[in-house]
């Protein structure tokens, strides 16, 4: 790993330079930002810590260089400034911290160790099979929690709207634990019968019950030395609540039926989309079990509050999708997307990937232009907009306003828009366009010219 430090104080620049190489990180140190761009584009480095008030060269400059490159490097502000502004601005073209003078050495270790944490993940996150994406700072601080999690051995309690992602994050913080090897184990609370919710954690011996003519191992042996995903906690039985609580304090289990306590080792990751506060408040949830598992908390903002994502997220699910049909080509035309990423999708991540999917099963390698998209994506306006009555709107304005020649602004508006978007419609071909709007050729072109209809090839 390289790290390169700008800093023109010579006792910072040293403390930072002693700090990285003690994280056996390679280090350049530079007391200017003098051709700070082609250094970095020459080092390649995944790691900078960039003061901000360099002599002769302005920081925010460097940073919004780094901020363009592919393969961007994590960049931690040092600044003499502490105000807000500076902050913001800096977060805002894609810093990964701002920390200021005088500071404090373990925040810098620390900053150290989630940037490493973060590259572990990257390369964790980019295995094609279970892609994830997040690069909107709601998600950054998330990625930086699942560094956390994942070195630590505490339970993790993962919460968030139905489809915004849990399954796959408590899957991400197992992959960049040092369980990795070891099985995951999901297990969902909602899905099991109530009766046999503990048969399931704990497993059972033979003869434990009637029907029980063998031994059955239980979720916990299962996932032994590795991480059990208890998914849907919130809709746990009280009394297997119990039982589980004692699992986790003791780590130990005793299957239905059996007498000896047996060892287990296990990692328990837990989740819901339930207010667990409201459930203890009601007594459907108990308070020990709830402050024992939720040690960690990851809280998972809804799509709607990270739409920055949406793109991506689309680009990602499409290549998923063309890839299961075996098609080259298809996909969504960027005007589409714009509709998406303006929609609000209340069922999160889960309701854009199946629609995704939905469309492109159904246009296979057809450009997915936004005619084809559901009616509620384009938005309720269009569904529901009566011209007629806006039309109506604007007549009135002008006439309290006692504008001149109404009558000629409104029609020549009309005629504008009906060959505009006629000629849209044909992707051009004017021929095509007279004859939609029934008018002769050289009537069109003449409108063309008199009403200045100037079209953008990104607009056809
Ligand atoms: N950040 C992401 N990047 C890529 N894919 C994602 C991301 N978040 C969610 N997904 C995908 O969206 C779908 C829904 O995610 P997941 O099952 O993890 O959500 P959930 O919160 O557990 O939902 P539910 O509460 O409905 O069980 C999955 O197919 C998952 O792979
Ligand atoms: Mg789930």
């Amino acid at each position: 790993m390289k790290g390169l430090i700008f800093e023109d104080e010579k006792t910072v620049r040293n403390v930072l330079k002693r700090i990285l190489q003690k994280e056996s990180i390679e280090v350049l140190d530079f007391e200017s930002g003098e051709n700070a761009t082609e250094t970095i584009k020459r080092e390649r480095p995944e790691l900078i810590f960039l003061d901000i008030g360099l002599k002769n060269s302005n920081g925010f400059d460097i940073l919004r260089y780094t901020n363009g490159m592919e393969d961007r490097p994590y960049v931690v502000i040092i600044s003499g400034h502490s105000e807000h502004r500076y902050l913001i601005e800096a977060m805002k073209l894609g810093a990964y911290d701002y920390i200021t003078k005088p500071f404090d050495i373990e925040k810098i270790k620390s900053v150290v160790n989630e940037i490493k944490q973060s590259l572990r993940l990257k390369i964790v996150s980019s295995v094609p099979k279970e892609e994830v994406i997040g690069n909107s700072q709601s998600m950054k601080e998330v990625f930086k929690l699942v560094g956390r999690a994942g070195a630590s051995k505490e339970p993790v309690l993962i919460t968030g709207e139905s489809g915004t992602g849990k399954e796959i994050i408590a899957n991400l913080i197992h992959r960049f634990s040092d369980r990795s090897d070891k099985p995951f184990i999901p297990i969902n609370m909602a899905a099991i019968p109530i009766g046999l919710v503990e048969s399931e954690l704990f497993g059972y011996e033979k003869g434990a019950f009637t029907g029980a003519d063998k031994a059955k191992e239980g979720k916990f042996l299962q996932a032994n030395n590795g991480t059990l995903f208890l998914d849907e906690i919130g809709e746990m039985p009280l009394e297997a609540q119990a039982k589980l609580l004692r699992a986790i304090q003791e780590m130990e289990i005793v299957p239905i039926g059996g007498r000896k306590p047996i060892k287990v080792d296990v990692r328990i990751i837990a989740a819901t989309n339930k207010d667990l506060i409201k459930l203890v408040a009601e007594g459907k949830f108990r308070e020990d079990l709830f402050y024992r598992i939720s040690v960690f908390e990851i809280h998972l903002p809804t799509l709607k509050e990270r739409k920055e994502d949406i793109p991506e997220l689309v680009n990602l699910f499409t290549k998923q999708a063309l890839s299961q049909l075996g098609l080259k080509s298809g996909g969504f035309t960027p005007e589409s997307i714009k509709f998406l990423t303006n929609y609000s999708f209340p069922g999160n991540v889960r309701e854009l990937k199946n629609l995704v999917f939905k469309l492109i099963t159904t246009y296979r390698d057809r450009p997915i232009t936004p005619d084809l998209l559901p009616v509620n994506i384009k938005g309720e306006e269009e569904k529901n907009f009566d011209w007629k009555k806006g039309l109506e709107i604007e007549v009135r304005k002008l006439l309290t306003r006692k504008r001149k020649n109404i009558y000629i602004k409104l029609i020549e508006d009309a005629e504008y828009i009906l060959i505009k978007e006629a000629i849209k419609h044909t992707e051009g071909n004017i021929t095509e366009a007279a004859k939609l709007l029934g008018l002769h050729r050289n009537t069109i072109s003449r409108k063309i010219k008199e009403l200045e209809i100037v079209l953008k090839v990104e607009e056809i």
